[in-house]
């Protein structure tokens, strides 16, 4: 398997499956650690604030079973930063090394998903693992692709804002749709003033209640949905980003679209340009009095311009499909076997993914965020005897 690591210069590198560990008991591992998963972030500059604490904070968002529309699965993904901080919290600029471990992985949840092994599971990735790496793959609950995964990629993160946080760049991600039912008039404010105020995260709290209806039905029918997640960065400066072939919409697509279950990733108005004419689609630059620096009286683009960031906010949609695993009978095959049948795979779930990607969706941003400004800086940094005229990075 290759691909376990993300970014350039600020480098964040996951290993660790769903339950790895829990179905190798002879093993010598401790029981925390059967599904315990692991992050190696390099590239993290010496000199800030990192608490264990801190980072446990990003991943609390994204654990389950802490609210009724959550799996009931109450994994406890405490983590131990065992590298790369010195005893008052602060980096050293050496690898932040993180370990991540799950305390509750039960037999009989873990004999369900091993009795699977053989079935394709309809939307998960267990069939394509199954070409791809055989019989010796570790597929249980969905192994490397599964969404435990993301909790590294949570730390990772956390390690990112830790430093952005000092730069005044703020990443914030939020639910604005669940099945077919929209959040209305959200803007960066309103999101931060009703951030997790309800347990979907939606910054509309009348939506909200709406959609936390909605999913209690469906989970009480044994489905799922899916939903639309909204990012928006804020104070990210212009010259981010490359205009080729890194430019900064394709650096974060990467990141975005690397998280399982995302089918779809719009920036600013996304599809909507297809529908309007140039004059409505572009938007119009000024110079602002204050500043004297270049503004846009609108953010159609979602705040990147031929690749490169414009200072303004970057704004992100990105679709999130049905969670795969329903409580209903579906068609489909044994792979071992070679036949088909039909079969209910009765493994607890979440009835929709949104409320525990954006958590995710945060941190790869900002991961791609941080790395973009080190390409950005360094490369600034070098040019700096030539008499350019340039803003601030
Ligand atoms: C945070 C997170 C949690 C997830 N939880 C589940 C889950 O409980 N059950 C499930 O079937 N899929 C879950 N998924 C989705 C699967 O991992 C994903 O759909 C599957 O690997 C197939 O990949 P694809 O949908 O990107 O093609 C989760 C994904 C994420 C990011």
């Amino acid at each position: 398997m290759v691909g376990n690591t993300f970014g350039r210069i600020f480098k964040v590198t996951t290993c660790g499956e769903s339950y790895a560990g829990g179905f190798r008991k002879n093993l010598d591992v401790p029981q925390e650690l059967f599904g315990g998963l692991m992050t190696i972030v390099d590239g993290v500059p010496p000199g800030i604030k990192l608490t264990a604490s801190f980072v446990q904070n990003e991943l609390d968002k994204r654990r389950p079973g802490r609210t009724k529309l959550d799996t009931p699965r109450n994994e406890r993904d405490k983590v131990y930063i065992f590298s790369g901080v010195m005893e008052d919290d602060i980096t050293t600029g050496a690898p932040v090394g993180m370990i991540i471990s799950n305390a509750v992985v039960e037999d009989e949840h873990l004999n369900k998903h091993k009795s699977y092994k053989e079935f394709v599971r309809p939307g998960q990735a267990g069939y394509t693992f199954f070409k791809k790496y055989g019989q010796f793959a570790d597929n249980i609950g969905a192994g490397r692709a599964s969404g435990r995964e993301t909790a590294a990629r949570v730390a990772g993160g956390a390690v990112a804002k830790a430093v952005l946080d000092n730069m005044g760049i703020d990443v914030i991600a939020f639910i604005t749709e669940i099945h077919g039912i929209k959040a209305e008039n959200v803007t960066y404010e309103t999101a931060k003033a009703n951030y997790q105020k309800n347990e979907i995260n939606c910054p509309d709290l009348k939506a909200s209640e709406l959609m936390t209806k909605e999913l209690l039905k469906i989970k009480e029918e044994g489905d799922s949905c899916g939903g639309v997640v909204e990012i928006i960065a804020r104070g990210v400066p212009a010259g981010l980003g490359e205009p080729v072939f890194d430019k900064l919409q394709a650096t974060l697509s990467h990141a975005i679209m690397s998280i399982g279950a995302i089918k779809a990733v719009e920036f600013g108005d996304g599809f909507e340009h297809t529908k309007m004419r140039g004059s409505q689609s572009n938007d119009t630059p000024y110079i602002d009095e204050e500043t004297r620096r270049v503004r846009f009286k609108t953010n159609r683009a979602g705040g990147i311009l031929g690749g490169i960031s414009n200072g303004e906010d970057i704004r992100i949609r990105v679709g999130v499909k049905p969670t795969p695993t329903i409580n209903i009978s579906q068609d489909t095959v044994n792979m071992y076997k070679e036949e088909n049948v039909n079969i209910e795979f009765n493994t607890r779930n979440d009835p929709c993914i949104c409320t525990r990607i954006y958590p995710v969706c945060e941190a790869m941003v900002r991961i791609a965020l941080l790395d973009a400004l080190y390409v950005a800086k360094g490369y600034r940094a070098i040019s700096q005897n030539i008499d350019v005229r340039w803003d601030k990075l």
